[in-house]
Order: structure tokens, then C-alpha cells, then sequence
């Protein structure tokens, strides 16, 4: 069994933060969103994955490296244009040779792993397993039907969805899903669908077997997105303080601590994770926030939200609630008079202020 994974697109949905950060690597409580897929792949035995990542940027392979810090081995193929998951697959037919092979979405996170999943597929007979999670929203996905608990057909973004599934970023297949790409011809937003793939299996009879994913899972297209799934990976940590918390601190709950951190004059109610050498003073941190390294907090107030690295956010009047701070941001008082909201902001940036 290998693992492919998919890293390119452009992650137009998560713009500004997507201008600069290829979108997989953007943390989710402090670590790189395709940390959890690599992660993924090695607790279920993998040791050969291949990522896929846009052709005009090395930011991935450069960021993740050849795998042996797990102890794996990583070939990475790029992709020139990101023209759809089966495209994807078909890309890395090469790689895959006759093996059967996990396919991952990189944007896509799940508590508990995918080993549960390899193993059922591998004691079967199936050619394609999928594993499906209930959601509000099914139109945002690929979306079975499901008769007398067999799926008889998928959709790709059906306007009118047959079940209340989706079909989750994690796929098992065999060489046959090689057979079913290559016959397809690009959908209406001009991509090879990987639910076309899956549709050309069942109208040809191949089996298609498939899990219920019960805990969480999490496709991180969309900024509330993203916050849900730190909200969900910050849940499940395990407490740690490699830091400093001074007397004058009430640190409670589930928290993180890293490295060189300093908490001062300060409330911390987690789960929150505090990276590497950021000063916190005079603050308030709540629930479900991640804090990148290097970062200031000063007499301000932060609940539930993404501060990436080397942030500063000091003096800020209003609580800072629901947010996503890319790299190196600045959220400063504006010193003087008249009393004025002062902006520096990039592209397709959105600020709500009161
Ligand atoms: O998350 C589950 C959903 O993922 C499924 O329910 C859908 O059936 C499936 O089509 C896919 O839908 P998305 O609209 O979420 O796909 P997205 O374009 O966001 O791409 C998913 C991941 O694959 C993301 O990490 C980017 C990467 N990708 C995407 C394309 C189109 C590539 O690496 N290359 C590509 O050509």
C-alpha cells in the first residue's frame, strides 16, 4: 500500500493568507495542515507516499522535506495546471505501479486516522472504498446515493444531493482506478472529476465498499473552516508547558505551552496552543486559539481564532474573536489624535470592525 496526496490548487477560497502560503501549509494548532495527512498515512503502516504539488512552486517540498523526519519515504510529482483529482491520480500512475494506494486530499483532516479504513479495504475484495461523513452542506461535495447500504451513484456538487453524505478525501483504490480516469472527459468547471471516476466504476460493475467516518472529519476550503478544525485539533491535545508561566498568570484548561514562551499578567483558558518564544502580557486568550511562534500579545483580548508566526497584536480595544492572522501581521493601537482606524492591507483581505 502507498499513499498519494494532493497539494496543489490554488486555494483561491482562503485568500489573502493564500497569496503567499501554499494553502496545506497553513497551521492548524501550530503545525502545517499536511502534517496530518503525512501523519495519517504513516500510523497505517505506509512507508512510500507520493505528494502532488503545483509545478510552478518547490514551497512544499521544500517545507516537508524526503520524509525521513517519519521515517518514510516522499517522491514528489508536479502538476502544471490544477485540472481536477483525477488528473491527480493519473499523474501519479508512474509512482503508484500495480500497488493499491491510499488517496488523501491534502486539505482534509480526520480524527483517529485512516488505518481503520487500509485495513477493512485490504481483508475485502473491493476495488474503491470510500468513506463518507454526514454534513449540513452535502452540496459542497461529492454526494452518494445509497440503496440497500450499497452506493448506486455520486454526484460532484449536485444541486439537488440524493443523501445528507459527503464523500470524504480519503480514497482506497487498486490499479483499476487508473482504467476509470482515463476514461473520463473534463466536467462543465473543466476538471476530470474523482467522483466521475467513482461513478465509472460503479456503471461498470467494479466494487465500491465504503466507511462512515463517526468522529470528525474536515475539508479546510473555507476560512470558517479552518477555524473549525483548529477548534477540533486543539480539542484533542494534550496539555504540555515548556514555557514560562509567571505568578502573575492564571493559565486553566487545556493548554499548550512551547519553548521559550512567556505568560504574563495574563488569563489563558484553553485549549490553546502558545508557540515557540511568543510574550503574552497584560492579555486574555480564550478558547480554540492557536498562537504562532514569535508572537506578541499585549494587553489585548484573543478568543478562537489563527495568529500565525511573528504577529503583533498590542493594545487592541475589542476583543479579537473568529479570526486568521497570516505571517507577520501587525494589529497595533494607533498612537495620537485624531483617533482613527489606520489600514495597511493586502488583496482581498476583509477587516469588520465596530
Ligand atoms: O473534501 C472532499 C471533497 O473534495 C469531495 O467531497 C469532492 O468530491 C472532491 O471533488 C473534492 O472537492 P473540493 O471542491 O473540496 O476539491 P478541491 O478543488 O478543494 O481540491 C481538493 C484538494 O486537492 C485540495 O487539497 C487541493 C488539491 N488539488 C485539487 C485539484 C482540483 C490538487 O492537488 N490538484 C487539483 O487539480
Amino acid at each position: 500500500m502507498k499513499a498519494l496526496i494532493a497539494s496543489g490548487g490554488r486555494g483561491t477560497r482562503l485568500r489573502p493568507i493564500t497569496h503567499t502560503q501554499n494553502k496545506h501549509l497553513i497551521a492548524i494548532a501550530n503545525k502545517p495542515i499536511l502534517h496530518y495527512a503525512i501523519e495519517a498515512a504513516c500510523n497505517a503502516g505506509i512507508k512510500e507516499i507520493g505528494i502532488v504539488h503545483n509545478s510552478d512552486s518547490q514551497e512544499v517540498p521544500n517545507t516537508i522535506g524526503d520524509g525521513s523526519r517519519w521515517g518514510v519515504s516522499i517522491t514528489y510529482i508536479p502538476q502544471i495546471n490544477p485540472g481536477g483529482l483525477a488528473q491527480v491520480v493519473l499523474l501519479a500512475e508512474k509512482f503508484i505501479g500495480n500497488d493499491n494506494f491510499i488517496f488523501y486530499l491534502g486539505d482534509n483532516l480526520v480524527v483517529g486516522g485512516v488505518k481503520k479504513y487500509v485495513d477493512e479495504f485490504t481483508k475485502s475484495n473491493f476495488n474503491c472504498w470510500l468513506t463518507l461523513s454526514k454534513v449540513k452542506d452535502p452540496q459542497r461535495f461529492g454526494v452518494p446515493e445509497i440503496k440497500d447500504g450499497k452506493i448506486i451513484s455520486i454526484e460532484e456538487k449536485p444541486i439537488n444531493p440524493k443523501s445528507g453524505y459527503a464523500v470524504a478525501g480519503i480514497y482506497i483504490y487498486d490499479k483499476n482506478i487508473f482504467t476509470a480516469c482515463k476514461a473520463l472527459k473534463p466536467s462543465a468547471r473543466g476538471e476530470l472529476e474523482i467522483s466521475d471516476a467513482h461513478q465509472w466504476l460503479i456503471e461498470n460493475n467494479f466494487a465500491v465498499g465504503f466507511s462512515e467516518i463517526t468522529g470528525w472529519w474536515k475539508d479546510t476550503g473555507k476560512p470558517t473552516d479552518l477555524l473549525e478544525a483548529n477548534r477540533l485539533v486543539l480539542d484533542n491535545l494534550i496539555p504540555s508547558n515548556n514555557g514560562t508561566i509567571e505568578k502573575t498568570a492564571n493559565v486553566a484548561g487545556k493548554v499548550i505551552i512551547e519553548e521559550g514562551a512567556i505568560i504574563k499578567d495574563s488569563v489563558v483558558r484553553g485549549p490553546v496552543i502558545i508557540g515557540k518564544n511568543c510574550l503574552i502580557e497584560g492579555s486574555y486568550i480564550g478558547p480554540f486559539t492557536a498562537i504562532g511562534n514569535n508572537t506578541t500579545i499585549k494587553n489585548s483580548e484573543v478568543e478562537y481564532s489563527i495568529i500565525l508566526r511573528d504577529c503583533k497584536i498590542i493594545n487592541v480595544g475589542i476583543r479579537i474573536e473568529g479570526s486568521i492572522l497570516g505571517n507577520d501581521v501587525e494589529v497595533v493601537e494607533a498612537n495620537g489624535k485624531p483617533r482613527v482606524h489606520r489600514f495597511m492591507i493586502g488583496d482581498q483581505s476583509r477587516v469588520e470592525i465596530s
